[in-house]
């Protein structure tokens, strides 16, 4: 069966990333982000690579009514296709809930809304699109989920790391709870990855070393590989591996140290 995966964040960085790899394997593809230039562009560049189906949602995630319409692109059942009892053609059988951006300020120097509307996109979002994924791929038996969280939820890193552990949390849980019925959940922890997260959010990038900056094709490859071994934590890279190892046992003051630098 062909897959089809709906990537949110997909024009640019991780998300591009995962659009592009999935491509490359034949899968279909159902592009979301607000600004629908990139957006069309992007969709445009994956068919004429990888003569594969791109659809795209131009939508933010944050406004009530793009919600909706992504969710119901997700709940929308496809068609029915050769290859078996239950498959179909154009259902979401990928889900990679990706979009986020960061707040460049500590906790109480941003305004309440700011901060909330923050744990939305991280936490409240992602929460309400595997929800609408896992009600249709259970009668399907079959789909995968990937959270784009961060190593920074294995350390003191303010309302980013504590939103990005939440969707840790979540995912061990649900990889175990729903793997039974063959629904694999991966939560995905990068350290830094070039991207344009950081420009984005206003951050000093010359103030992380540049032994720790990684490509985000390799995070993605990585994911790629963690995910279909049924890991419910993918840690990309050898170095973020042993770091996040050493965040465990080293003194939560020194993890948030170097856990600061890059804002
Ligand atoms: N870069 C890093 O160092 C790093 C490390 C660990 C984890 N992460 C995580 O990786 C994920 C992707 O980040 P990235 O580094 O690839 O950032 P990026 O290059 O800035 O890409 C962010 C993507 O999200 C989309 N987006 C942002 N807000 C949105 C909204 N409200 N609704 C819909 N789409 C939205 C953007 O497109 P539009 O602006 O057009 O909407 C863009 O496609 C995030 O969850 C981030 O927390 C990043």
């Amino acid at each position: 069966m062909t897959e089809t995966v709906l990537v949110t964040g997909a024009t640019s960085g991780i998300g591009a990333e995962f659009a592009e790899l999935f491509a490359a394997r034949g899968c279909n593809l159902v592009l979301v982000a607000r600004a629908p230039g990139p957006l069309e562009q992007a969709a445009a560049t994956l068919r004429e690579k990888w003569d594969v189906d791109v659809e795209t949602v131009a939508a933010d995630l944050l406004d009530d009514d793009g919600l909706a319409r992504v969710l119901a692109r997700i709940r929308a059942a496809g068609e029915p296709a050769a290859g078996g009892p239950g498959a179909v053609r154009g259902a979401v059988t990928v889900l990679v809930n990706n979009a986020g951006y960061g707040l460049v300020k500590p906790f109480a120097d941003n305004t309440l809304e700011d901060e909330v509307r923050h744990l939305r996109i991280h936490v409240e979002v992602p929460l309400a699109l595997a929800h609408a994924a896992l009600q249709s791929m259970r009668p399907r038996g079959a789909g995968t989920i990937i959270n784009v969280a961060s190593v920074a939820g294995f350390t003191p890193r303010g309302t980013y790391g504590a939103a990005k552990a939440a969707m840790i949390s979540f995912s061990r849980w649900a990889n175990l709870t729903y793997g039974r019925e063959g629904i694999r959940v991966t939560a995905v922890c990068p350290g830094f990855v070039h991207t344009q997260f950081h420009q984005r959010m206003g951050a000093d990038k010359a103030s992380v070393p540049a032994a720790l900056w990684l490509d985000a094709g390799l995070v993605v490859r990585e994911a790629l590989r963690d995910t279909a071994a049924g890991r419910a934590v993918s840690i990309p890279s050898l170095r973020y591996k042993a770091l996040t190892a050493l965040a465990r046992v080293a003194p939560s003051s020194v993890v948030a140290r170097l856990a600061s630098r890059g804002r």
